[in-house]
């Protein structure tokens, strides 16, 4: 059956308020479409081949069987799936850290509807993989939320202060433009770190990023695959990082209508570089965790916390 068309005099109403909309604060992406192809082309490099095959199977055609091109996919939703924008943030009461009880709901206080809550729940439910009778979930989308969340939770300013709304809320300009704080963090620096150093090409600096892994982090990447909680996702500790990253490096020195230039870009692009690769490690380990038959046995099962 077609949908009800709006009436004439609701359509002004509507186009003004999605214009509205598109231009408000909390509607601004998680970090932007290029940080989550960055992260998720991360992952892909380091999946299992359980964990290739099921991503395979469950990606959409469109998707041209590569995960990153449906990793922007979540925010394309967030008219359409209203309910599934608290899912890309947290919020504290303006403190330095994080308390998933206090924290992770919605603005209805609906436990849980916050990122880490989301990122727990979409990989319980690609546990369903392969069960029968089958899945009632549609893991398609589950995959395609989980591979977003896992990006988000790791840009700092998507676990920050109610008060300014995670950095939407703070004018600032970033060289001679007009930005806001949480936009910075989003796209401005990873589009200045293109610029400067990647040629404006999102492959160079994802090999750039992939060099690094294997090279000067290589040693951190299994202290950021540690995950002591065998009963869900380390979600939670990801979260508590990010808060702690906005307090010492996002809000820090930073006040309405600042410039931020030089100072403050060299001192920050390296911990934004930093949290795309560590979002690509441990999104890759999710998913292997999640659909390697031979780990599973040790590892699993997840559960949602
Ligand atoms: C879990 O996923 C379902 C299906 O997308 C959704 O309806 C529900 O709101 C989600 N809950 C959380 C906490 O993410
Ligand atoms: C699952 O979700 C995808 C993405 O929203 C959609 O294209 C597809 O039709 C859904 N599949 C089913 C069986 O509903
Ligand atoms: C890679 O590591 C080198 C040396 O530790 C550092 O100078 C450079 O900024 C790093 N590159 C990235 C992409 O983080
Ligand atoms: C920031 O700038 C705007 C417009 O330029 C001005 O109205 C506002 O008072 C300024 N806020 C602060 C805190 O300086």
């Amino acid at each position: 059956m077609a949908a009800p068309r709006p009436q004439k005099h609701l359509l002004l109403p509507l186009l003004v308020s999605l214009l509205l909309a598109a231009s408000s604060p909390r509607g601004a992406d998680a970090w932007g479409k290029e940080g989550h192809i960055m992260t998720c082309k991360i992952a892909e490099r380091y999946l299992s081949e359980d964990a290739k095959a099921a991503v395979q199977e469950l990606l959409p055609a469109s998707a041209g069987g590569e995960l990153s091109t449906m990793c922007p996919w979540a925010d394309t939703m967030r008219f359409r799936y209203h309910w599934a924008s608290p899912l890309h943030y947290a919020n504290t009461p303006n403190v330095c850290n994080f308390k998933s009880s206090r924290d992770c709901h919605n603005n209805k206080h609906v436990q849980k509807m916050c990122v880490v809550g989301a990122i727990n729940n979409y990989t319980a439910q690609l546990l369903t993989y392969g069960d029968s009778p089958k899945s009632s979930w549609n893991l398609t989308e589950s995959l395609m939320f989980l591979a977003h969340f896992v990006g988000d939770v790791h840009q700092p300013l998507h676990v920050a202060f109610e008060e300014d709304e995670g950095g939407n809320a703070i004018q600032v300009h970033w060289y001679r433009r007009k930005a806001n704080l949480h936009h910075v963090w989003d796209v401005s620096i990873i589009d200045t770190v293109m610029k400067d150093f990647y040629n404006k090409d999102l492959d160079t600096m994802v090999n750039a990023l992939h060099m690094n892994l294997t090279n000067g982090w290589s040693d951190d990447i299994s202290h950021w695959e540690n995950c002591e909680n065998k009963r869900a996702t380390c979600a939670n500790d990801y979260a508590i990082e990010s808060i702690g990253l906005s307090c010492h490096y996002a809000y820090k020195d930073v006040e309405q209508n600042i410039t931020l230039g030089d100072d403050y870009y060299f001192t920050r692009y390296p911990v934004v570089e930093k949290r795309l690769a560590q979002g690509g490690i441990r999104l890759a380990m999710i998913l292997n965790r999640i659909f390697d038959k031979k780990e599973a046995d040790t590892t699993m099962p997840l559960y949602v916390q």
